[in-house]
């Protein structure tokens, strides 16, 4: 979800609809802006589907000076006109927009409302009505009011409200959903994701959770629920608008895919001086090196890098590394060692899910690093320390540069703390000349693109299913390229262990089903490998083999060139990315924005 909101003096519908087209990327199923001014008529406009939809609807006849904008990934209820935000009282007088969960909007309906006067079926709308009724039955102001009801909703949010009476002033405030004021030159804005207003400014000013802030065009008031005055700094994001166009490519995942070898390429110029010495601060290394057990937090395709990195990262720093799935330690934290050090890896740096493990990991006074590709996000700001990938912003929602610009990130940490314990391994690998071999060997993976099309038009144009199969590192990145492959393709694909393929998933293998075994240069497995491809193909599976030189063989489907075995995650995962990418794009899908997905999910 997005949220965007202006106050000055401009053509605010302008630029609410323009942030809201930043957001795009972020995933949503609806849109909707509320826009007023002085002597201007209020207009609420909403729809389904696409902001272009939105725009169409607005037309011309929406003008103003202040408005509130949204776009909309549903929780509660289905995504309909109805359910869209913003959201207004009965009266029309009160507007808001939110993102997060308000978790009990059922309890807080049966004590306050007796009618039920709902229009839409979302938890968003209890807010928007206590406001009216403490404000239009108790006769609160309306900031009193805002308090009165924050006090009241228990849950995640970012708020911005409107009054109708009142067009020169949002209302704003926060409780673990991301929310951020821009600052401009005699006009303000909020933002959920400071993308959406980099255009207009980048001066941006954090807001914490539990406080609230009036904004005007000329003033900013933070505040806590109490009212007490908080005086916060800004600071300028580091945001190049120039990074956001999708150039001549039809879509922004291809783009991505492309950019890998520079991403590359850019986090040895970050992480390595010129003579090859790794650049990562010292109270990071010291921090890992006080470490008895490191713990790597993530969902989704961050999760995946994390076993991308895992191997390397145990044999260099010679301590035990265990992933964590987000949404699975926020509830209850296993057993954790005596010093603990967690690392969050998070692309937008806004998953709620990991970020309700960094809370706990505060609260326990634990060490913590962000690795993301988002400066100033969330889990930046509130771990110990923060790592940048640096990849420029990855617009499509499914991740291709963040998975392989973390693993990268990772192996620069890795070795510098391998090197600070004094780890022969650590200064035998040589890194820099090693990524520069990963890029080389991506470029020549991007030039076999019209091969891998043709692999694609021959074996997925049609299936149902399919899996990627590999062992250790393979099945690694086997997870990586079914999730990949499933979120933009639909195809229900599953990442399995080669090995236990027999025990019991070889069952749904049938006539032309498609099994794509992942074959690195590790001459321990490859050779297995193979045998569990042949097992799949005697039971009439099409297999493909993607195998990497020095472990290929001639007729191999997609050879990819060798590079050291730590890094063959971020080597092996790129023809896998472009099998994902060509077979939703030759299903006529929309690859950058698939169906019920967002790129953040900024609700656990
Ligand atoms: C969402 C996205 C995934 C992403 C995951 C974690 O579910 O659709 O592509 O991997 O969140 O996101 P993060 O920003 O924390 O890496």
């Amino acid at each position: 979800c997005g949220i965007v909101g202006v106050v000055g003096s401009r053509n605010a519908t302008d630029i609410l609809m323009q942030g809201l087209e930043k957001l795009e990327y972020r995933g949503y199923d609806s849109a909707g802006i509320f826009v007023t001014g002085k002597n201007k008529k209020s207009k609420l406009v909403k729809s389904v589907g696409r902001i272009e939809t939105l725009r169409e609807k607005i037309g011309i006849d929406v003008a103003g000076t202040t408005g509130i904008g949204h776009t909309r990934w549903a929780t509660h209820g289905k995504p309909t006109e109805d359910n869209a935000h913003p959201h207004a009282s009965t009266s029309g007088r009160f507007v808001l927009v939110h993102n997060g969960v308000i978790e009990n909007f059922v309890e807080l309906h049966n004590e306050y409302l007796t009618d039920d006067i709902f229009k839409g079926q979302t938890d968003t709308e209890i807010a928007v009505h206590l406001i009216a009724l403490f404000v239009e039955k108790d006769g609160l102001t309306t900031l009193d009011a805002f308090k009165k009801a924050l006090g009241l909703i228990q849950g995640s949010y970012a708020f911005a409200l409107m009054d109708a009476n009142e067009p020169d002033t949002i209302y704003v405030a926060k409780n673990k959903s991301p929310l951020l004021i821009g600052l401009g030159d005699g006009y303000n804005m909020v933002c959920s994701d400071a993308m959406a207003m980099i255009r207009e400014t980048s001066e941006f000013m954090e807001i914490h959770d539990q406080e609230l802030v009036i904004l005007k065009n000329d003033s900013v008031l933070v505040t806590d629920y109490a009212g007490n005055k908080i005086e916060r700094d800004s600071y300028t994001a580091e945001l190049d608008l120039s990074d956001i166009g999708k150039g001549t490519y039809p879509f922004y995942m291809l783009k991505e895919i492309d950019e890998q070898p520079t991403v590359m390429r850019h986090l040895i110029s970050t992480y390595a001086d010129a003579n090859g010495k790794m650049k990562v601060a010292p109270e990071i290394v010291e921090s890992v090196q006080k470490a008895d057990r490191i713990y790597i937090i993530a969902a989704g395709t961050s999760y995946n890098a994390g076993f991308g990195a895992k191997t390397m990262l145990e044999e260099l720093t010679n301590t035990p590394v265990e992933l964590g799935l987000a949404s699975e330690w926020g509830y209850d934290m296993p057993l954790l060692s005596a010093h603990p050090f967690f690392i969050f890896l998070t692309q937008s740096g806004e998953t709620a899910d990991s970020r309700q493990v960094l809370v706990k990991v505060n609260e326990l006074g634990l060490p913590s690093l962000t690795i993301t590709n988002v400066p100033g996000s969330t889990l930046s700001r509130e771990a110990t320390y923060t790592l940048l990938i640096g990849a420029g912003p990855e617009i499509a929602v499914a991740s291709t540069k963040a998975y392989t610009g973390q693993i990268a990130t990772l192996a620069f940490l890795a070795k510098a703390v391998g090197e600070a314990e004094g780890n022969t391994k650590a200064f035998e690998f040589d890194l820099v000349t090693e990524l520069s071999l990963v890029a080389q060997s991506i470029e020549a993976t991007l030039s076999e693109k019209e091969k891998i099309g043709e692999i694609v038009a021959k074996n997925l144009l049609t299936t149902r299913n399919a899996f990627y199969i590999g062992r250790k590192q393979d099945y690694f990145v086997a997870m990586e390229a079914s999730l990949k492959l499933k979120e933009i393709s639909y195809v229900q694909c599953e990442g399995f262990a080669a090995g236990e393929l027999k025990h019991g998933t070889i069952s749904l293998i049938e006539k032309g089903t498609p099994v794509i075994a992942l074959i690195s240069n590790n001459e321990k497995v490859a050779l297995h490998t193979r045998g569990n491809v042949m097992e799949t193909v005697a039971r009439g599976a099409s297999a493909i083999i993607i195998a990497e030189d020095g472990a290929s063989r001639a007729d191999d489907d997609i050879i990819v060139n060798a590079v050291h075995p730590y890094l063959s995650a971020i080597s092996m995962i790129i023809p896998t990315q472009l099998i994902a990418y060509e077979t939703s794009f030759q299903r006529g899908l929309d690859v950058d924005k698939p169906r019920n997905l967002a790129k953040a999910v900024t609700v656990e």
